[in-house]
């Protein structure tokens, strides 16, 4: 696996995360890195994580606890820029981000794709989630425990 790692962003990093950005025909699938730095700024609780592979900033991902499901931890966006999509750096920025919500004491993670999103879709059942039957704002609502034996694996 392709080492991906994730770390809060800072000061240093926000208008690099910024500057991130998907391809135009998946701009239906993920906001704006700017709206997900503002919807953060909005919740405290949220962790908005920058995604790097060795020094380069590849992409970004946000964590926020699930509002009264103690233990879960919604993954409300997650991006790879489109300059480094296809080389496995999702399925390694995942797993990167996985591990922290984990060490964080976290034993579920939800998260909801976009009916059509095949990459998504692929990339998370993968890595383990499945359909949960529920739909929110039109998305198909993904879930997976996260267990420590997982750690190892991963
Ligand atoms: C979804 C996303 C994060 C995947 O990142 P990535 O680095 O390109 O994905 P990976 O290279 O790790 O590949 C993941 C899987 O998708 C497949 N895949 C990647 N790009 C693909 C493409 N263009 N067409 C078909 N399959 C593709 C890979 O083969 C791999 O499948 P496998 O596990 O069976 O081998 C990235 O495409 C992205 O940022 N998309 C736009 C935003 C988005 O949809 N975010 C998810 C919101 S829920």
């Amino acid at each position: 696996m392709v080492p991906v790692h994730c770390e809060p962003v800072t000061a240093d990093t926000y208008e690099a995360v910024m500057a991130l950005d998907v391809l135009p025909g998946q701009r239906d699938y993920v906001a704006p890195n700017v709206r997900s730095l503002a919807d953060a700024w909005a919740c405290p609780a949220a962790e908005p994580l920058a995604l790097r592979e060795g020094a380069e900033l590849v992409g970004f991902a946000l964590l926020k606890p699930a509002a009264d499901v103690p233990g879960t931890v919604s993954l409300c966006r997650y991006m790879i820029d489109h300059r480094f999509q296809g080389r496995r750096l999702g399925h390694a920025g995942l797993t990167a981000v996985l591990d922290r919500a984990r060490a964080a004491g976290y034993t579920r993670v939800r998260l909801s794709v976009v009916p059509g999103n095949h990459v998504a879709f692929r990339l998370y059942r993968t890595a383990g989630f499945g359909e949960t039957g529920e739909l929110e704002d039109g998305e198909i609502v993904l879930a997976r425990d996260l267990t420590p034996d997982d750690a190892a694996m991963s």
